[in-house]
């Protein structure tokens, strides 16, 4: 029996120094200690043992299942420990992280004033149309009365994807598409990115934003079209602007105008944002063209109305006193970050 006691010794031994999982070694207390082990086996039948053999084997069981469990409890220690140093490597915590505060985006400056932009119109009865940005050569001049050789090509210098294809230079674009999908009476106003081959400088971008307007309906006067624009004018910059028309060259528009309004950084007094002049531009406007109604398929001798366009980018220049146009498209942080 002693023998048998070394032999499960021996194995127990060798066993428990190759463990190398705590999952292991609880396999072999259940092996070893468990109810049915050999052990236990043994220790049910001393029973049947001589007296002198109860007197060796007892004892001799007790102090085996002692040794092994010490040597099961040191190899836990080390591989536990071992476990535990693998575990902390891959769930690593940083404590020097900063996670007071959350990064969470917002939208652009330009973005901001377009929504607020929308939300004015709206108000005064407009819908908001989208159109696309890749447009044909038709909408974006023919369709405003600027055939292929109108020598008012060249004031908006364009960038070609094929002959009869642009990158819209203006929102105006959307006047006879918005006309031949909507017919007249219609009030709607077009916000959106637009395109030119610009040389860019502090007021020029080679992509900027306009917001386009577009008023048809019978008996639609100039009258009309002055009160409406003042009123609006004035619930996006405030009661105090004021706003004044210039004579201006635009095909699709007769008469036509270049708009401005009193600078909002002097009130008018002349500074060096409104270089000395006291009024800001806004954007062209005036009394639609009968040919662009008809391009559109609407009877001019029924409907007239009047168009406007104003940049959005330079109103937000206005509206916080930004020093140059190419910061908004930038994608520099510190400027989107102040907004
Ligand atoms: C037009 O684009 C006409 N479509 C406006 C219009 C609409 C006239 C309806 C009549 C009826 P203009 O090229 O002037 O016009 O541009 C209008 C405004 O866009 C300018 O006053 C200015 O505020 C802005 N803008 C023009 N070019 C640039 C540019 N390169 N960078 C930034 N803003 C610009």
């Amino acid at each position: 029996m002693i023998e048998k006691l070394e032999q499960i010794k021996q194995a127990a031994i060798s066993e428990i120094a190759n463990a190398n999982s705590s999952k292991d070694l609880e396999e072999l207390e259940i092996k070893y200690f468990g109810k049915k082990s050999e052990l236990s086996g043994i220790l049910k039948s001393i029973s049947t043992l001589s007296d002198e053999e109860k007197r060796t084997v007892g004892p001799a069981v007790n102090s085996l299942k002692n040794e092994l469990m010490s040597s099961i409890e040191s190899r836990k220690k080390e591989v536990v420990s071992r476990e535990l140093d693998a575990k902390l490597k891959e769930e690593y915590i940083d404590p020097t992280i900063d996670l007071s505060k959350e990064e969470v985006g917002h939208l652009h400056p330009v973005t901001q004033l377009r929504y607020k932009l929308e939300d004015i119109f709206k108000s005064a009865g407009f819908f908001v149309y989208d159109g696309p940005e890749i447009e044909t050569d038709f909408f974006n001049f023919e369709a405003l009365n600027i055939a292929k050789n109108h020598p008012a090509r060249d004031m908006q210098d364009t960038f070609y994807i094929k002959d009869d294809v642009v990158l819209r230079t203006q929102t105006s674009s959307c006047q006879v598409r918005a006309l031949k999908e909507f017919g007249a009476p219609i009030k709607v106003v077009v916000p959106g990115r637009v395109y030119r081959n610009e040389a860019s400088d502090a007021t020029h971008d080679f992509i900027f934003n306009q917001i386009e307007g577009l008023v048809v309906d019978e008996n639609v006067s100039i009258a009309n079209f002055l009160a409406t624009l003042d009123t609006l004018i004035k619930k996006i910059f405030g009661e105090n602007v004021n706003v004044r028309l210039r004579p201006g060259y635009f095909p699709f528009v007769e008469p036509g105008f270049e708009l401005d309004i009193s600078c909002l950084v002097c009130g008018g007094k002349k500074c060096p944002a409104c270089k000395h002049t006291g009024w800001l531009e806004l954007g062209g406007a005036g009394m639609i063209h009968p040919n662009v109604l008809k391009a559109a398929d609407i009877d001019p001798e029924i409907y007239s109305g009047f168009a406007f366009g104003f940049g959005v980018d330079r109103m937000m220049m206005q509206k916080y006193k930004i020093d140059d146009i190419r910061w908004s498209t930038s994608g520099d942080l510190r400027f989107v970050k102040q907004f």
